[in-house]
């Protein structure tokens, strides 16, 4: 066991107020690439760049092309939690882990056990009609075709957060005490390059803030423990 990964058992075993935060980085090890790695979606070629794919004004001027990517990228069967999810699951269930706030929107949180995920971003799990509300599955929407259609006629929308639109401030009410309260907050798998997500670290008060990230992230963190190795690896070590 490394020095690193002995400080983070240390800090872990210490802590029953732990709070995560997390991004992509999290479900690389179950096969989903990342965003802005060197093979993550946003260098994949395009005829849009992603970005403005996954945005409101795309959405709602190019629907057919905005599902063809998302069923074709964001749309993943076959994937499993890793240890990481695992291990975040064992820690709420003895009572350490409090909250993950994660940017995620692949559900793997939830599928490893966890219940108290604060998903910034939405899910791909939940799609609702925007004329009369009602839910479809991942599975509905996986297997329609072209731009899919409630039985009442309106557009059905993904329950994910488009660039240009809104957090739900619930959910960020949520993430901002879970993690203004915290013990000990890990962040890890994410690049922290997108707002207002990233600007919810600020909220941490504690004197235990650990960075598990495979690269530099893209502000300046006052980490009391960095570890560059895979979260997963890593995790499966404690
Ligand atoms: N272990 C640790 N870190 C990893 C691993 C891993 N197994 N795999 C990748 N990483 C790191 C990468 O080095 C990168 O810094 O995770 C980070 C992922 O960063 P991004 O790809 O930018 O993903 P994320 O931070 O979640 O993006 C935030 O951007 O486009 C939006 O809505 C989208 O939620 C997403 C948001």
């Amino acid at each position: 066991m490394t020095k690193a990964i002995e400080a983070l058992k240390k800090l872990v075993d210490g802590s029953d107020n732990m709070v995560f935060f997390g991004g992509a980085g999290v479900s690389t090890e179950s096969g989903i690439p990342d965003f802005r790695s060197t093979n993550g979606l946003y260098h994949q070629e395009w005829k849009y760049p992603p970005e403005v794919i996954l945005s409101h004004t795309f959405y709602k001027s190019n629907p057919e092309e905005f599902f063809r990517f998302y069923r074709e990228k964001l749309l993943i069967t076959g994937v499993r939690p890793n240890a990481a999810h695992e291990k975040l699951a064992q820690w709420e269930r003895e009572g350490k882990l409090k909250a993950i706030v994660t940017q995620n929107i692949d559900g793997l949180h939830q599928a490893a056990g966890s219940s108290n995920v604060l998903e910034l971003h939405g899910s791909v799990h939940r799609n609702y009609c925007e004329k009369c509300g009602k839910f479809y599955s991942f599975e509905d929407i996986l297997h329609s075709e072209g731009v899919p259609h409630c039985t009442c006629g309106g557009q059905i929308k993904p329950d994910v957060v488009l660039y240009e639109e809104g957090l739900d401030q619930r959910i960020i009410t949520s993430a901002v005490n879970a993690i203004a309260n915290a013990d000990l907050l890990i962040i890890g798998g994410t690049s922290l390059n997108v707002y207002p997500a990233a600007g919810l670290i600020n909220y941490y008060r504690g004197n235990k803030l650990v960075l598990i990230n495979k690269s530099a992230v893209a502000r300046d963190l006052a980490a009391n423990l960095v570890i560059s190795d895979p979260i997963g690896e890593t995790f499966s070590q404690l």
